[in-house]
């Protein structure tokens, strides 16, 4: 396990900040404040998608300053590797149904867009009132579908990256930035 000389795990040299902590919390704050406005009349239900989105969720909510209520849906489709494998699984299902409700699905990140696409299909078909979504962070370089997210905090470039949510191997989840990994083998044997 390699480190700086402080022996910091969150300030690894492998690790270049893509976007800093306080550009997240500013954006996150925007957001906030238009989903406020947007669900003025509507009773929201906000859906997080575990694990990635965990950060950015608990974040966000607390910058919606209306009634809100809140479940979970577990997907994976990415393994332990950094390449998407096209395949969404369900690893917990929602613990609320979602019919007739007004839904903010919450993801990390919209890089194919096949998961969001998954569980857009998903929602729709169990009767849901109304959906939207908001994501952290956009690929547009790399959709395979189009999702069309209502609310983006971020497009970044094509590049594979970790922090507040993201993991390679199940690591750096809890990195306070975004950032991208000089070299992704490396983080992901660790
Ligand atoms: P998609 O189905 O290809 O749009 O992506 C699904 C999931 O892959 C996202 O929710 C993330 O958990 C993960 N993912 C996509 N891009 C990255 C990345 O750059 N770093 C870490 N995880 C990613
Ligand atoms: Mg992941």
């Amino acid at each position: 396990m390699t480190a700086d000389i402080n022996g910091s795990f969150i300030h690894d040299p492998n690790l270049e900040v893509l976007i800093d902590h306080d550009t997240i919390q500013k954006r996150v704050r925007e957001l906030g404040a238009e989903i406020t406005r947007d669900y003025r009349d509507k009773r929201l239900h906000v859906i997080g998608v575990l694990k990635g989105a965990c950060v950015f969720l608990s974040d966000l909510l607390r910058e919606i300053d209306l009634p809100v209520s809140l479940d979970f849906i577990g997907t994976s489709s990415y393994g332990e590797s950094t390449k998407s494998s096209g395949e969404v699984r369900i690893t917990k299902d929602l613990d609320i149904s979602p019919a007739g409700r007004d839904i903010l699905l919450v993801e990390d990140i919209v890089d194919t867009g096949l998961t969001l696409n998954y569980l857009i299909n998903m929602l729709k078909s169990r009767d849901v009132s109304s959906l939207a979504i908001v994501a952290l962070l956009d690929k547009p370089d790399r959709h395979e579908i189009e999702v069309g997210a209502s609310y983006i905090g971020f497009a970044i470039p094509n590049r594979f990256v970790v922090g507040y949510g993201l993991d390679v191997g199940e690591l750096y989840r809890n990195l306070p930035f975004i950032a991208v990994p000089k070299d992704p083998a490396q983080l992901a044997r660790r």
